[in-house]
């Protein structure tokens, strides 16, 4: 039995969600909430590995099928899903995901090609059919965030402004999918103003938690 939350951080890179996925994590701790920051990919030793040769790939410019890319994040995500979220949502408490599958959508899918349905129907295999509760997406223009600073700047000029304009529209095809899971915020606006609306839709999905029981 699942008596715990799910909460997915989605968005490009330089959207600013994992300064936010900080903030909540703090946010949570505040109110003596159980919970666990976790990031994709990555969250367990297997995980790690795979994100130092994705990570590395990246950033070396090694050339790697989308699809073999694909099955990493794939793989990564299933040792996560399985040893450390599902027993933690057992357990009661929240789990804040850094990315989960609809970044492989998103990015392997509208932004590389890969098969969208492909995608979706191995995510639900590799997760065991776990389903976030609450999807955040950060949503901003690739040319914003790349005025931004930080390290991700690199790696959007590597793979270019076009890719992630399809990764961007990516992520709004998928939200406007499933809207009672996603809630689609601006990331351009300031990190506080970001911030009061995290704190609106999570704590809209802590109140149904504390209901349930
Ligand atoms: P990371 O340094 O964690 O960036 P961020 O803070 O933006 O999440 O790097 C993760 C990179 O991997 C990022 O560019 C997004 C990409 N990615 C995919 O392409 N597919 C996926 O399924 C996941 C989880 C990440």
């Amino acid at each position: 039995m699942r008596s715990g939350k799910l909460i997915t951080l989605e968005g490009i890179d330089g959207s600013g969600k994992s300064t936010q996925a900080e903030k909540l994590l703090d946010y949570l701790k505040g109110k003596k909430i159980k919970c666990k920051l976790l990031r994709e990919p990555g969250g367990t030793d297997v995980g790690e590995a795979v994100r130092h040769v994705l990570l590395a790939a990246a950033g070396e410019g090694l050339s790697m099928n989308p699809l073999t890319e694909y099955l990493l994040f794939a793989a990564s995500r299933a040792e996560l899903s399985r040893t450390v979220i599902k027993p933690l949502l057992e357990r009661g408490s929240v789990v804040i995901l850094d990315r989960f599958g609809d970044s492989s959508t998103a990015y392997q899918g509208y932004g590389n090609g890969v098969d969208h349905d492909f995608i979706i129907h191995t995510n639900v295999i590799a997760t065991g059919g776990l389903k976030p509760d609450l999807s955040l997406l950060f949503d901003i223009d690739p040319e914003t965030a790349l005025a931004r600073p930080g390290d991700f700047n690199d790696r959007i000029e590597k793979r270019g402004l076009e890719f992630f304009k399809r990764v961007r529209k990516g992520f709004l095809t998928i939200a406007g999918q499933e809207p009672d899971r996603f809630r689609v915020i601006d990331a351009s606006q300031g990190i506080e103003t970001v911030w009061e609306e995290v704190v609106k839709y999570v704590d809209g999905v802590l109140c149904e938690r504390v209901s349930e029981r």
